[in-house]
């Protein structure tokens, strides 16, 4: 990605969450494998943090794989677990190592991956203590599941009643903030079981752009409409108070 010149923002936008959809099209529009989008897609991403990184975003959410990608043929899945092992193996470790304040964490229910890769994150997140930058990617991720789970947890734990800060402390992204803003690429107007609970204020932004095609302007774009909007978190906006 380019250095161009990036707007000012103040510290607001902090977490941004994205559904990273396309690959499959942007792939067969090349007359290529659906596995060819992913591999396409995956290439992208350390650019994309890097951005979010120089726009001081501390949280960027990434959705890689879902509980519901498992209908998805066997070499597709195949393809898609291996290039999540390699891309953690050779680029997240590496981004680990040389910056300091760069960590990642997985989210989702990690019990069916492969052996080999739930040793990998592990790893990767071994080497994620009290940074700045948090990098949080879904894997085997379903909203549903997580807020089944967190009430599980917590009716493990004793509580007999469960509550709002309750539950957002059982939460997979906790103690991370709540998404300000979540980017869907590929043009679907859908949520697909991403972040239920913490996507409760979020505003939305929703690009035709192709997965693998997301760029720096894609970013920009997408910070500035964030900034034109009046978040009024179901009260009213500052401009009606007065
Ligand atoms: C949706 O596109 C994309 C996925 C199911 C996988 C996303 C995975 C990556 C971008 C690669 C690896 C990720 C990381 C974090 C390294 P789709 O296949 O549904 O596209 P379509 O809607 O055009 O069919």
């Amino acid at each position: 990605m380019s250095e161009k010149k990036l707007p000012i923002t103040d510290s607001r936008l902090d977490s941004v969450a994205i559904i990273m959809d396309g690959n499959g099209r942007w792939a067969k529009a090349r007359g290529l494998a659906r596995s060819a989008g992913h591999i396409a897609g995956a290439k992208i991403v350390q650019g994309v943090l890097e951005t979010f990184k120089r726009l001081d975003i501390h949280h960027v959410t990434l959705y890689a794989f879902s509980t519901e990608n498992w209908k998805r043929p066997k070499d597709e899945v195949d393809t898609l677990m291996g290039l999540l092992y390699d891309y953690v193996d050779r680029v997240v470790i590496k981004m680990l190592r040389e910056d300091d304040s760069f960590s990642v964490k997985f989210i989702g229910d990690r019990s069916v991956l492969p052996d080999k890769l739930r040793a990998k994150l592990d790893e990767a997140e071994e080497m994620s203590k009290n940074k700045l930058f948090t990098c949080y990617v879904a894997l085997n991720y379903g909203g549903r599941d997580e807020i089944v789970a967190a009430a599980n947890s917590a009716i493990r734990d004793g509580y007999t009643e469960l509550n709002k800060d309750i539950m957002s402390r059982y939460m997979y992204t906790y103690p991370a903030p709540d998404p300000d803003m979540v980017i869907r690429t590929g043009g679907d107007f859908r949520i697909s079981n991403f972040l239920l609970w913490q996507s409760a204020y979020a505003e939305y932004m929703i690009l035709d752009t192709l997965w693998p095609d997301f760029s720096e302007s894609d970013i920009v774009r997408c910070v500035e409409e964030f900034y034109s909007r009046d978040r009024r978190f179901g009260g009213l906006s500052a401009n009606d108070k007065k």
